[in-house]
């Protein structure tokens, strides 16, 4: 059963002052996410993620559809104790410091002192914060160090999903690599991990299954491998022979022929015709060097 389910969701805003008008920035959204992966969210800027995210923690309120969190309704804040969440910019307490607001965090969610302080310096340790700055004054931080701070703040209260918007944002490689470690120990703990993001690399290595948001709705979902293997089927075949020309003009119909440095390139859009291609190329004394099948990458899929 899914642990989150929306559906049909939509969002209007309005802007202007004077004359108002609506801005559409989801349209009819709809997707279920299975429990103990990492699901992708996946959108170019301005796609509407944070806007989904917003919606689904009950910051802002739809103007239709609805969405069920651990099969309550998002209406019902109950569940928000068995849930994590980190903002696109998290707000943070300026003067308090990194331990403080921790400790504040847990307070907030009811678990007692020697508990949160623990739970504060576990966590602190796990998003590899460096010790010297947990008494420090977040007004300090810099933006990575802030971003692990808000890792750490989505974690206090051990939820059961974690809603991650653009964890990555901010981070330094190595950061950006600590990270993906945390969320993939996170999935191991057996928690489900929802987390959006405008950099396709950091989906790829890290999600079971992958939405694509694309003017305000779902245009593409499923499994990484599903996605890619959608649009293709098409073959490639590098061969090289003394003939080119006339394997070109035999083939023309069929597939098309481009001369790469590792040889001729015949691409054919269906299995079935790869035969056909090899008696050819024997036909005319040329030598098969590899037979690929041709995978659209996600990147094509994510933009095309
Ligand atoms: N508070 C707001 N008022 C008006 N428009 C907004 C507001 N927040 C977001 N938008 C618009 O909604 C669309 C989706 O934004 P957002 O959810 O932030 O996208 P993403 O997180 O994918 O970059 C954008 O066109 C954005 O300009
Ligand atoms: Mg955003």
């Amino acid at each position: 059963m899914p642990i989150i389910e929306i559906n049909n969701l939509t969002k209007d805003y309005e802007v202007g002052f004077w004359r108002k008008r609506k801005v559409r920035a989801l349209d009819g959204l709809s997707l279920t996410v299975e429990p103990h992966q990492i699901f992708g969210f996946l959108g170019a800027n301005g796609a509407g993620k944070t806007t989904t995210l917003k919606l689904l923690m009950r910051l802002i309120f739809p103007t239709n559809g609805s969405a069920r969190i651990l099969d309550r309704d998002i209406s019902d804040v109950s569940m928000h104790a068995r849930i994590g969440y980190l903002p696109e910019s998290p707000y943070f307490y300026d003067y308090l410091t990194a331990r403080e607001f921790l400790n504040y965090c847990g307070e907030l969610f009811g678990l007692n002192r020697n508990v949160r302080q623990a739970r504060s310096e576990e966590l602190l340790t796990r998003v590899n914060l460096d010790r010297k700055s947990w008494d420090r004054q977040l007004r300090k931080f810099s933006k990575g160090m802030l971003q692990r701070v808000g890792l750490a703040q989505a974690l206090v209260n051990d939820p059961e999903i974690v809603f991650l918007d653009e964890p990555m944002s901010g981070l330094d490689p190595v950061g950006r690599r600590e990270v993906r470690d945390l969320i993939a120990a996170l999935r191991g703990e057996g928690k489900t991990v929802f987390m959006c993001s405008h950099i396709l690399s950091d989906i790829e290595v890290l999600c079971d299954s992958v939405a694509i948001l694309k003017g305000g709705s779902v245009a593409r979902s499923g499994s990484l491998e599903e996605l890619r293997a959608a649009e293709t089927n098409a073959i490639e075949v590098i061969a090289t022979c003394h003939a080119p020309a006339l394997l070109k003009l035999w083939l023309k119909d069929l597939a098309t022929v481009s001369t790469t440095p590792a040889g001729l390139r015949i691409e054919i859009g269906d299995e079935k015709d790869v035969d056909v291609i090899l008696a050819q190329l024997r036909a005319v004394n040329g030598k098969l060097i590899s037979v690929n099948p041709v995978k659209q990458s996600l990147e094509e899929l994510f933009l095309g």
